[in-house]
């Protein structure tokens, strides 16, 4: 069970360790600043309907109520240990997992630990003027469940920093608060985190898309060989699953909306599709393109000796690492990745350590694919002939090795007028930008009621009937 009894909620006996607690209760005053600037605005007194987690056993822990978020509980949570627990991979294999950080690698699992912190903070921040234009009571609730486990999500960083760090970790921590998304001068360190999320659809396609790429990482993160990293991650997991979960059917109910609105009165054309007041499909692919493609990218070069680096010290393994039937060494693995070498996309086997990036990314995608497929089945099931696809993996990527080309979405290497002629049927342009923000000028908060370009849920939360009073405003 968790310790809710201490200022920090906890259940790594924080109490014990005197030091670590006041540094830490020294920066929850700098948190909670962070939270009142840049968490949901204007939210701070209503009470909402959220989940606490209670135990981090994988059976109930989540315990559901009405919160004020600024009281969230937000605390640290790792899963328990395993005293058997190895490292699993590397050239460390077979050692007992770290419980201390080893020295050589002190500033290499800094780097890591940090930059995944540094995600959960931005997606608050791109996320928090959502809540105002929200399309319904249910919606706004999950926005703000996932946004107070993102807030979480840092501090299981920050813990880290701090317990394991010193000094340099505890400078870590108050950068963590000062950067900003989409700061010209102090950004967020990864490019999609300083995207902007301007609307419900780029909201739901960020959870789909986005934090699916921080379930992958995490999963990576899991498997360390540093085992309170790999604790902290395993429990980050069972919050990430929601976000996803908030993303997919989010999306998923806009198709059926839009599906249902076309089919009632006998439109296909995007322009008679939003004179209806319903997301036309093209567009929902153009927003498909852009998050996909910027996601990609958060995977980094598809050739790294970083990745490498990571893998052969035990620090950040594959996905599913221990199920995965090889000498998990990889020594002499070979990894096809793609190159683009005059004018043509080939693939090339490179040695499989340096291409675990790409590995990643793959296992990504299949995921991906599997979802986007379940979108599809929402659209031929009203009979619309609409295909929705996953562009090319080198559309409108900026990292790795196709960056500097330009790519169509069925992967053809096009010229610089090429592209510039469709560039903007194949991602979002301002008009579908300023379409989407026309349909979500208000919020829509009564309870049971839904905005006209969604279609409710198959369910509501906790078992709670659609027109539960999710958001309670003070
Ligand atoms: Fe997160
Ligand atoms: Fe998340």
């Amino acid at each position: 069970m968790i310790n809710y009894t201490e200022k920090i909620p906890n259940n790594v006996d924080l109490g014990r360790d005197r030091v670590l607690q006041r540094a830490l209760e020294h920066w929850q005053p700098a948190y909670m600043g962070w939270w009142y600037d840049m968490g949901p605005n204007e939210s701070h007194n209503y009470e909402v309907y959220l989940r606490t987690a209670i135990s981090v056993e994988p059976d109930g822990w989540a315990q559901f109520g009405y919160v004020k978020m600024p009281d969230y509980r937000w605390g640290i949570f790792l899963q328990p240990r395993d005293e058997k627990r190895e490292v699993n991979f590397g050239i460390h294999k077979g050692q007992s997992a770290w419980q201390e950080v080893p020295g050589e690698y002190r500033s290499t699992l800094r780097r890591v630990i940090v930059t995944q912190g540094d995600t959960e903070p931005a997606s608050v921040e791109q996320q928090r003027m959502l809540g105002t234009s929200c399309p319904s009571m249910y919606d706004l609730r999950n926005i703000f469940q996932v946004n107070v486990e993102e807030g979480r999500h840092l501090w299981a960083m920050v813990y880290l920093l701090h317990r394991y760090f010193g000094r340099d970790g505890r400078e870590e921590a108050e950068s963590l608060l000062a950067r900003r998304s989409g700061d010209a001068d102090n950004p967020r360190i990864l490019g999609a985190f300083n995207e902007a999320t301007p609307d419900w659809l780029a909201f739901y396609m960020f959870t789909f898309f986005t934090d699916r790429d921080g379930k992958f990482q995490l999963c990576a993160l899991a498997e360390s060989g540093f085992d309170p990293l790999a604790r902290t991650c395993r429990f980050m997991l069972t919050e990430e699953a929601h976000h996803m979960f908030v993303g997919e059917t989010g999306v998923s109910r806009i198709i059926q909306r839009t599906c249902e609105v076309m089919k009632e009165n006998k439109v296909e054309d995007p322009s008679d599709v939003r004179a209806l007041g319903v997301i036309d499909l093209p567009t929902i692919q153009r927003y498909l393109n852009f998050h996909y493609s910027v996601t990609l990218d958060l995977y980094g070069s598809d050739v790294s000796s970083n990745a490498a680096n990571y893998y052969t010290s035990g620090l950040k393994g594959r996905f599913r690492e221990t199920k995965l039937n090889d000498d998990h060494v990889l020594t002499d693995a070979e990894y096809p990745v793609f190159e683009v070498v005059g004018g043509k996309i080939i693939t090339k086997n490179v040695p499989a350590l340096t291409a675990l990036n790409e590995r990643l990314r793959d296992d990504y995608i299949d995921e991906i694919a599997d979802g986007v497929a379940r979108w599809q089945r929402v659209i031929d099931s009203a009979g619309i002939p609409f295909r929705l696809t996953l562009p090319h993996k080198g559309f409108h990527r900026e990292i790795g090795n196709f960056a500097g080309h330009l790519i169509s979405p069925d992967g053809e290497v096009l010229s610089e007028e090429a592209w510039k002629n469709h560039e903007f049927e194949w991602l979002p342009n301002s008009k579908d930008y300023a379409y989407v923000q026309s349909l979500m000028s208000g919020r829509v908060v009564e309870p049971g009621k839904f905005a006209n370009w969604i279609a409710p849920p198959a369910r509501g939360i906790n078992n709670q009937p659609l027109n539960f009073e999710y958001v309670r405003f003070n």
